[in-house]
């Protein structure tokens, strides 16, 4: 991989071209569901309105030219060079939906690629998936593979599983693919069935507010990793493919057979946590969208409790929110920093931005950066 230093301008500055195509995917914020996907469970996230975007032209060679308007540089590799777990750069995530791609046995030619957008990296709010996503529909377009968006969704997982080496489940990807403005996206993660739930936040006086703590943790992927490995631990020991298949009736005689009690711990909050999604989409359906919100704040108290992948700053924003009148409020994606989201009725929005503002400098923590977001629509082509 060679980089040269080139500051980015357009498609046209960059690759002296115009694009063939230009897609673009939003990030999420997941309304509840939280470390569910990858035990089979049910998830229910929202894109939100900030998007990335890719453009790209293909090349008649095998040669692969990447570039952001994030950083200057253009990374140039050739298809034969693609190598799992080579980098974690941004590169490697449009790289990986290339190599994942050509393990489907896609046939794959070089291309020009420019990535940019306003989804907050690191903030737990799937830029990664935005832009996995995006370019595995540009590419789609480009080539005419005619995959259908879960298609997408595995290929963009797989890239991020195999080739950057993240063990993440496919909450993301198909949230990214799928989500449609003005809804959340119910989606059984074993069947990847999914179903959009109304959520017109502005027409009932509501939003969501994201509160992005700031905090970027390193050792968010070990942590993960090993939420999994018990999560699988406890499963096999139960004799179940996966904790999706144990219910809140069977949970306490399931515990009991369970002897680590870190195993216990996360057990209960895969259970109680599709439980409360099935409940939250329960009352999405019948309209009651402020009910939902004790069923937000206790899936933040089992993530914090049972699940221990919250930290002071989630903490203190929840809690500021929740002592300022939030309907509810719970840390948003995998934890351990990135965002938490509050369900607020508009006429108070401010008052509980101001007030986890204060928490955060009564606590003697760096700033968040707090903002409204709606339900927005999926990823798309654009040109
Ligand atoms: C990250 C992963 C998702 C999901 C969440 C936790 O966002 O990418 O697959 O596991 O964490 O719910």
């Amino acid at each position: 991989m060679r980089i040269r230093d080139t500051r980015v301008a357009s498609f046209g500055a960059v690759f002296g071209r115009e694009p063939a195509v230009v897609a673009s995917a939003p990030g999420r914020v997941n309304l509840i569901g939280e470390h569910t996907d990858y035990n089979d469970g049910f998830v229910l996230p929202f894109a939100i309105p900030q998007r990335t975007r890719v453009q790209l032209a293909g090349r008649d060679d095998d040669v692969v030219r990447l570039a952001t308007s994030r950083e200057p540089g253009l990374v140039q590799l050739r298809l034969g060079e693609l190598e799992p777990r080579a980098t974690t750069s941004w590169s490697s995530y449009p790289a990986g939906v290339l190599w994942a791609l050509a393990e489907a046995g896609h046939p794959v030619r070089g291309v020009d690629l420019l990535v940019d957008g306003d989804v907050p990296a690191g903030a737990g709010l799937s830029s990664s998936a935005a832009l996995e996503t995006a370019t595995a529909l540009a590419l789609d377009q480009l080539w005419q593979l005619g995959l259908d968006r879960v298609e997408l969704a595995r290929l963009a997982r797989a890239a991020e599983n195999r080739f950057v080496g993240i063990p993440c489940g496919i909450m993301d990807q198909m949230a990214a693919l799928l989500c449609a403005a003005g809804h959340a996206l119910l989606l059984d993660t074993r069947s990847l069935t999914h179903r959009q739930l109304p959520l017109d936040l502005t027409e009932a006086g509501l939003t969501v507010l994201v509160v992005d703590s700031g905090v970027r943790h390193e050792l968010r992927s070990s942590e993960y990793g090993l939420r999994l490995a018990s999560c699988r631990r406890a499963a096999a020991k139960l004799g179940l493919d996966a904790l999706r298949d144990l219910d809140e009736a069977s949970l306490t005689a399931a515990l009991d057979r369970l002897t680590d009690p870190v195993d216990q711990r996360r057990v209960r909050h895969v259970v109680t946590e599709n439980a409360r999604v099935l409940a939250v989409a329960d009352r999405l359906e019948a309209g009651q969208l402020r009910a939902i919100g004790p069923l937000l704040t206790s899936s933040h108290e089992s993530l914090r409790d049972d699940y221990q992948v919250a930290c002071p700053e989630l903490d203190t924003a929840v809690d500021s929110a929740v002592a300022a009148g939030a309907l509810g409020a719970r840390l948003t994606g995998a934890g351990f920093g990135g965002s938490a989201i509050a369900l607020v009725e508009q006429s108070n929005a401010e008052a509980v931005a101001a007030a986890v503002r204060s928490g955060f400098a009564a606590a003697g923590f760096g700033s968040p950066w707090i903002y409204p977001v709606v339900a927005s629509a999926g990823a798309a082509v654009e040109r």
